[in-house]
């Protein structure tokens, strides 16, 4: 565990039998909110062992002051704040800010960063021709991540990680992951692109990109843009998950910020992490189309079938209700009221939770609904297509991301991640030649 900025607290010493009779003892560390650490970096120098912990569920990867999560509590708040008070009391760019300098931004803070995040907005000519090389069929998560690697072509300052480049980047990336976001939107339905205007604030500049034409005039319905801002300061940081720490791992080889974070793009497209989004909307509309029968589906889950899972429930780290997934469900319905539309999404979601809830398989195993359950309702009634939901995930997370990997590299000591393995293939083998095989 590397020690970065004296919070942690020495608490003690574990002691640990080996197999040969030997004992050894380790430094037992306390965090801010009271979890314990048992600190093993030095156990292979003094013993020969390593720890085992496929999946990583018990290893520490780092210290981090940005987001505090229990698990069985079902509490989840970004530098000290609870995420309740955040959804309802914040903008999208105010908790960036807090997430990445540490403190609630004071007016003219916040002006200044939204300064700076609008006059980046605007991408290189030469980029756009990228989408040109992409067939229409593409998924926009393909386009996105590659669209990130490539500005660190555009923008050579970031290569070295120089200090005083890394908030010029920041705001770069902030801005112009949603330009990016809305032209593969465009490209992929065939629509010329719509120019950033840095009028309009963060959400409403989005989705003007996303849904004007030059045909008429469009006018962003504030219904659409509180709930789409709610969204993203949901998914803005989830601690050291499969994605932020893909970007830790880049980034500690000192890959530049894009790099790394194009790296954390491709992580959360799978369908165990980000990419759950697209899967819930297509599994619940997939009961919807088999006449609703919501019994017979929890009994494929139940049964394992190859490729069934209740997707949106289930996590490595809520053993009790995921707090984004509640804010979501009573929003969900409010949203489709207020946009006047109906809800068979919505009522199939609500069924499988009532029945998975109460359902034994369900309870032993602490499945409960993650913040992807309802996400994608919300996703689909403001009108965002269903391959772009991973990329609004990836919109709303990236502040996490940032604040992750600057974190990083603040933090004297830093070292590349190099975990270990168990090998459990062949001892030393005498090489035959291949006319004797
Ligand atoms: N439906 C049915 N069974 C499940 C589910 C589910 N959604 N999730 C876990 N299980 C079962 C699993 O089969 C296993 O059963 P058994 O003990 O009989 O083998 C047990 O619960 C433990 O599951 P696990 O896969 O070992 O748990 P994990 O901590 O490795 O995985 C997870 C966590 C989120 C990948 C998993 O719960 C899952 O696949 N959920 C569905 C996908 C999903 O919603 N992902 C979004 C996660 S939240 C947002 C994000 O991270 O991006």
């Amino acid at each position: 565990m590397t020690k970065s900025n004296n919070t942690i607290e020495s608490v003690g010493e574990a002691e640990l039998r080996l197999a040969d009779g030997n004992t050894v003892k380790l430094p037992v560390f306390k965090g801010s909110e009271g979890e314990h650490a048992v600190d093993i970096t030095k156990l292979r120098a003094e013993t020969s062992y390593i720890a085992f912990d496929p999946g990583y569920g018990n290893t520490g990867s780092c210290e981090s002051a940005i987001t505090y999560i229990d698990g069985e509590k079902g509490i989840l708040r970004y530098r000290g704040y609870p995420i309740e008070e955040l959804a309802e009391k914040s903008s999208f760019l105010e908790v960036t800010y807090l997430l990445i300098y540490g403190h609630l931004p004071s007016e003219s803070e916040l002006e200044t960063f939204s300064d700076a995040i609008s006059q980046e907005s605007m991408i290189h000519e030469d980029m756009k021709r990228f989408f040109n090389g992409y067939p229409a069929t593409s998924h926009p998560m393909s386009i996105l991540s590659s669209m990130i690697c490539s500005l660190s072509s555009y923008y050579p300052d970031c290569l070295e990680n120089a200090p005083e480049h890394i908030d010029n980047n920041i705001s770069r990336l902030l801005s112009k992951v949603s330009t990016v976001a809305a032209f593969s939107y465009k490209k992929s339905i065939g629509h010329p692109f719509i120019g950033p205007l840095n009028k309009l604030g963060y959400v409403e500049n989005f989705l003007n990109m996303m849904f004007a034409v030059p045909a008429e005039p469009y006018q962003v319905n504030p219904d659409v843009a509180k709930a789409l801002e709610m969204i993203l300061i949901l998914h803005a940081d989830h601690e050291q998950n499969c994605s932020t720490s893909t970007v830790r791992m880049v980034g500690s080889s000192q890959a530049n910020l894009y790099a790394s974070i194009s790296a954390g793009i491709c992580a959360l497209w799978g369908p165990l992490h980000g990419g759950a989004n697209q899967a819930v909307i297509e599994m619940l509309s997939g009961i919807v189309d088999r006449g609703g029968d919501v019994a017979g589906f929890i009994q494929r889950v139940k049964d394992k079938e190859p490729g069934v899972r209740l997707m949106g429930f289930g996590h490595r780290v809520y053993k009790n209700f995921d707090p984004r997934a509640t804010i979501l469900k009573s929003q969900s319905a409010k949203v489709l009221k207020a946009l006047g539309l109906s809800t068979p999404l919505l009522d199939i979601a609500r069924q499988l939770e009532e029945v998975a809830l109460k359902d034994e398989y369900f309870i032993e195993r602490k499945l409960y609904p993650n913040v992807d359950f309802y996400s994608g309702i919300i996703l689909r009634a403001i009108g965002i297509p269903v391959n772009m939901f991973t990329v609004m995930f990836a919109i709303g997370r990236m502040p996490g991301w940032i604040a992750q990997w600057k974190e990083m590299f603040d933090t004297p000591g830093l070292r590349i991640n190099r975990p270990r393995q168990i090998y459990t293939g062949s001892e030393k083998r005498l090489y035959v030649p291949i006319n004797k095989r």
